[in-house]
């Protein structure tokens, strides 16, 4: 799919990778739907993009709410027209260990903690895939969906809840492109590594430089470097059901 003037939808898009994804497809001159609960900061990065010369247009979602996710597609085709690429980039983390003993006291992950990140990252990105591919099969169109796993998936330390979502995102993937590949639906995923992002400076400094320890590339990646696979998973006609791993060669 060539990406210019393409009608690309950004979930997650006021900071971290999504904001990333966006302000590089606007130079690519994809033309974005960006939605994201923080409707402050997405302001700011809709108008860097339509700086970059592109049509760019905001949008308050709440990705785990399925009325609101379905009434947000009818809008993007309402407001441009069409629809042709998503990026199911929305997710949250809330670390902890599953149940840990220090200084005699004992810790759990909570309930909602669980269930905070199973509602965004897996229910959330289930219900705009899912919105996405209705939109696509109503236009009788192809079209690209790209979900962002993690290198998480493998089983992270601290991460129960975020691991179960992006194994399930990774694995989802598949399931979707073998079921959308006779509509010409192509859907693929990103596992990235650690990136810096706002999500991995909340990460403990001596947590973080174990973690850095353990990578081949002795460094964090950048999130330009994410947005490289999405290009390619755009343009690439032939690549679909598969996870690009971009972790600087960390295997968890
Ligand atoms: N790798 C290696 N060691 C780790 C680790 C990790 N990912 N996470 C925790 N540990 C170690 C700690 O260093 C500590 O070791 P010592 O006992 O030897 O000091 C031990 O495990 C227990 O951890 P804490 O003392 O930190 O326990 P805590 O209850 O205070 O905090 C925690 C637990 C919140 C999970 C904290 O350890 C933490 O933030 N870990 C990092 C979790 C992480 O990697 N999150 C990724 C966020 S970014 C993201 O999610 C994007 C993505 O896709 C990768």
């Amino acid at each position: 799919m060539e990406i210019k003037d393409k009608v690309v939808v950004i979930t997650g898009a006021a900071q971290g990778l999504g904001k990333n994804f966006a302000m590089d497809l606007a130079k690519r001159k994809a033309r974005l739907a960006l939605a994201d609960i923080n409707v402050e900061l997405l302001e700011e990065v809709r108008k860097a993009c339509e700086q970059a010369g592109t049509e760019t247009r905001a949008y308050e979602l709440n990705v785990a709410e399925e009325k609101a996710v379905e009434d947000f597609f009818n809008q993007v085709v309402q407001d441009f027209g069409t629809v042709d690429g998503l990026i199911n980039n929305a997710g949250i983390t809330r670390d902890g260990l599953i149940a840990r003993s220090k200084d005699g006291e004992i810790r759990k992950m909570s309930l909602a903690n669980w269930q905070a990140v199973i509602d965004v990252n897996l229910t959330g990105s289930f219900l705009c895939g899912r919105e996405f591919f209705v939109k696509l099969l109503e236009q009788k169109k192809p079209g690209v969906c790209i979900n962002i796993s993690s290198l998480s998936r493998s089983g992270n330390m601290g991460q129960s809840n975020y691991t179960a979502t992006k194994a399930g995102v990774a694995e989802m993937t598949v399931t979707w492109a073998k079921e959308m590949a006779r509509h010409g639906i192509r859907v693929a995923a990103i596992a990235p590594g650690y990136i810096n992002t706002e999500m991995t400076s909340a990460i403990r400094e001596d947590v973080k430089q174990k973690i850095i320890d353990q990578i081949p590339l002795k460094r964090m990646g950048e999130p330009n470097e994410i947005s490289h696979s999405v290009f390619y998973i755009l343009e690439n006609d032939y690549f679909t059901g598969r996870v690009i791993e971009c972790d600087g060669g960390f295997r968890i």
